[in-house]
């Protein structure tokens, strides 16, 4: 375990995430006294800011954000706190930060987080090596997005390996941060029973959603030179993937983890451009109101996707021959992240002659908004079956929610933060891991330019493109929600 931090450092500190997530996660961490006693944090962003403007800022965000039950005593929390404005660009600014950080004090329990436009990375970097703030035990945590493309990702990583050692990064993915995601592992790993049917001889395919009735929500500037796809699916939704489909690791411990992710990364097949469907939402409802199309928002005409839907394969043993269709997008009918993994068929039903059908078993497990586990089963309807016998789908259902009543549901940044703070890296993403997410997009992206596809418009409120519908059906398979 490494030095527990005593001071956090916190690039983007008056920022969208800093207000909605990073402040309400520190002060529900320290209304529960989970935060080490003596942690400072010292915030910095562009703003001219002193500590009082700063505390305001914090204090205005949390009782935004974080429901009043969770904010303990928020003035303790308010005290930890200080700033100091950087202009990150501007290498003379950061011996003053540096000083505000030391405060006469070695920086072995230095703790820096940033939460920057990726056109900051290098720079603020450079600047706090060339201030001494990277030395000995310092840790980083890294908030997406890192980079753009394999080039740009490995650009800004080579940046960071130069001041930090791999052990002392931590890439965030704030989806593993959540405790349905989590319990992937849970059920997998501390069950008997789904190991000896998690493979290409009982599973027929795998649908990983993760759709969202929101649009834009202002944030044109960095989306409309995403898209989904970089957006969603190059973090997000391959790290679903690799915990759906890894082999079992000999630990629940960052390197065991990790290692077997990134086989599953690295086993991802090309997918070809027949196995992939780019949508753009057009005008339609959300939440019973009319919405403007993707362009209009924006405000200009535009080719990003803000939707994707694809077949994925994963070349190994276990998976040889069974698709994972994952489906992503934005102004979608429901805000919905779940994962269903289709078992195959009975081989042979003795009720076919009673004109029973039978429907293949189905796992789903809800991630958000509602948190559950529900495996379909078969059942005999209850009667005499003088008409015959009849068949129905009956689901075995665990609401986390009721099964853990008593238990505080937290935001996925408690966890991320706790752990950064603390030195466990099992829940951030490897480098190595990054790469082969990349590599695996770029191919995907590099088949888009060169079908000079672009995106089909969906209206929204609805679950995308029609393509996409049709892309399950050739292999026999349903979206769970149509
Ligand atoms: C972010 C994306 O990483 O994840 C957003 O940039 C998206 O576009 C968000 O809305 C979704 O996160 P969550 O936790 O609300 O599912």
């Amino acid at each position: 375990m490494h030095v527990s931090a005593d001071r956090l450092l916190l690039f983007g500190a008056t920022g969208d995430l800093a207000k909605r997530m990073l402040l309400p996660s520190l002060c529900a961490l320290d209304g529960e006294g989970l935060l080490p006693e003596r942690l400072r944090i010292i915030g910095t962003a562009r703003s001219a800011l002193d500590d009082a403007g700063y505390r305001a800022l914090a204090r205005k965000a949390i009782e935004a954000h974080l429901p009043e039950e969770r904010r303990g005593r928020l003035d303790p929390f308010l005290a930890r706190l200080a700033y100091q404005p950087l202009d990150a660009t501007d290498p003379a600014g950061f011996a003053a930060l540096a000083a505000r950080v030391r405060d006469g004090n070695e920086v072995a329990g230095l703790v820096i987080f940033l939460s920057t436009a990726p056109a900051l990375f290098e720079p603020t970097i450079a600047g706090l090596r060339e201030a001494g703030l990277t030395g000995g035990e310092v840790r980083i945590g890294l908030e997406k997005p890192l980079g753009s493309d394999m080039a740009s990702s490995r650009a800004i990583n080579d940046a960071v390996a130069a001041a930090f050692a791999e052990e002392r990064i931590f890439r965030i993915d704030h989806y593993l941060g959540k405790e349905t995601v989590q319990n992937l592992l849970a059920l997998r790993f501390a069950n008997v029973l789904f190991e000896p049917v998690w493979n290409r001889s009982m599973i027929h395919s795998v649908q990983i959603t993760v759709a969202e009735s929101v649009g834009l929500e202002g944030r044109g500037g960095y989306y409309d030179g995403a898209g989904a796809l970089r957006d969603m699916v190059q973090n997000h939704m391959l790290q679903l993937l690799a915990l759906v489909a890894m082999e079992p690791p000999t630990s629940f411990a960052a390197t065991a983890v990790r290692d077997e992710k990134v086989k599953v990364l690295r086993a991802l097949r090309k997918v070809s451009a027949g196995e992939c469907v780019r949508g753009q939402y057009a005008g339609g409802t959300a939440g019973g109101k009319a919405v403007p199309g993707y362009a209009e928002e924006l405000g200009a005409a535009s080719e990003t996707e803000t939707f994707v839907a694809l077949r994925a394969h994963v070349d190994n043993w276990r998976w040889q021959g069974v698709p994972f269709y994952l489906r992503t997008g934005k102004r979608l009918a429901e805000r919905v992240t779940e994962i269903v993994v289709e078992f195959r068929p009975v081989p042979f039903s003795i009720f076919g002659r009673r004109g029973a059908k039978t429907v293949p078993n189905r796992l789903v497990i809800g991630i958000q908004p509602e948190e559950n586990i529900t495996l379909n089963l078969m059942a005999k309807l209850p009667g005499l079956d003088r008409g015959g016998l009849r068949l129905r789908e009956v689901p075995l259902d665990i609401a986390m929610a009721d099964a853990f009543s008593g238990k505080q549901r937290r935001i996925a940044y408690e966890r991320l933060l706790l752990d950064l703070i603390e030195g466990d890296q099992t829940l951030f993403v490897r480098r190595d891991e990054v790469e082969a997410q990349w590599a695996w997009i770029d191919s995907i992206r590099a088949g888009w330019a060169e079908a000079k596809a672009a995106p089909r418009p969906y209206p929204a409120g609805s679950w995308g493109p029609a393509e996409a519908t049709a892309l399950a059906a050739r292999d026999g398979v349903r979206w769970h929600d149509e």
